[in-house]
């Protein structure tokens, strides 16, 4: 891609978060500026607490910004109502680190994809051309469409749930996916297909993607462009090459210090039932 081709599509300035007040106040996001461009893959790295999910909160519009601003392709953000932050959801869309939590789950498979072609304003679409919809985007990350249809989330594996939750992006279609942690809960097989897909889907809608990870090993496999975030600040950013290969912050050096540890294949979440509620708050 050109330069002149990449077209700024989210960015923010002094964007901050503050949690309660007083003493038992936690700057959680502090002072940070971003760019991120179109068709860029773009890892956010820190350890767990320095911030990134509260980040991701605010750029979805889940939680809101304490000062700052933060604008969408170019304008100054405006999502001061239900209608507004709908539209917004059109261009924004995320993949959580418990993919469970992001669902109805007493809403079947194959309704949880049909939404997402009628939010796509293809309500009126013939029946079977949006069972052919389906079916591609269950193909692009290898589910069978015909053994999903009348499955219930909770009996797929971890793995599966998050490919369909790749799945359902595919259909949406927004300009940027935020992507939470979403390999962190799922055995490492899976994981490496996750990540694959989430390349592939960056590779063939030019969807910029933000990935959020603790792992330096992760985001260096998959980025373009690395952030690092120590206690609610960026300390350091640039391409993947020059974060990982000559790093200048000390924060960054140690992170890269951890990358040979093994992965632990299952980590849950402490907030599991917290982030179910905001995520289910979210899907729209
Ligand atoms: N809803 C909340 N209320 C109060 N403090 C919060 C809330 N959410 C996050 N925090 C605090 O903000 C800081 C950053 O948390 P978080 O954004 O979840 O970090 P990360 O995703 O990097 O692990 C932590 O100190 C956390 O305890
Ligand atoms: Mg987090």
């Amino acid at each position: 891609m050109n330069s002149h081709d990449r077209q700024l599509c989210l960015s923010g300035k002094g964007v901050t978060k503050i949690f309660g007040f007083g003493s038992k106040k936690t700057l959680a996001v502090d002072n940070v500026d971003f760019e991120f461009y179109s068709g860029d893959l773009i890892s956010i790295v820190g350890e767990s607490g320095s911030g990134k999910t509260t980040l991701i909160k605010m750029l979805l519009g889940l939680t809101s910004v304490t000062e700052g601003e933060i604008s969408f392709m170019g304008k100054k953000r405006d999502i001061g109502s239900r209608r507004k932050k709908k539209e917004y959801w059109k261009g924004i869309q995320a993949i959580f680190q418990d993919p469970y939590s992001s669902y109805n789950i007493f809403s079947k498979i194959d309704s949880v994809l049909l939404d997402c072609i009628n939010m796509r304003g293809g309500r009126l679409l013939p029946r079977k051309t949006k069972i052919e919809m389906m079916r591609e985007a269950c193909s692009f990350v290898n589910l069978k469409y015909d053994e999903m249809t009348n499955k219930y989330p909770f009996e797929l594996s971890g793995g599966q749930m998050q490919r369909l939750m790749i799945a359902r992006i595919f259909l949406l279609k927004p300009k940027i996916l935020l992507a939470d942690e979403p390999t962190s809960m799922i055995d490492a097989c899976s994981r490496a297909t996750i990540l694959d897909m989430l390349l592939k889907l960056r590779d063939e809608t030019g969807m910029m993607i933000i990935f959020i990870t603790h792992d330096m090993g992760l985001a260096y496999y998959l980025s373009d462009t690395v952030y690092i975030m120590e206690k609610g600040k960026i300390v350091e950013f640039g391409s993947a090459d020059e974060v990982v290969l000559n790093p200048k912050a000390d924060y960054t050096k140690q992170l890269l210090n951890d990358v040979p540890k093994i992965h632990d294949p299952w980590e849950f979440s402490k907030n599991r039932r917290k982030d179910a509620q905001w995520t289910e708050q979210f899907v729209v």
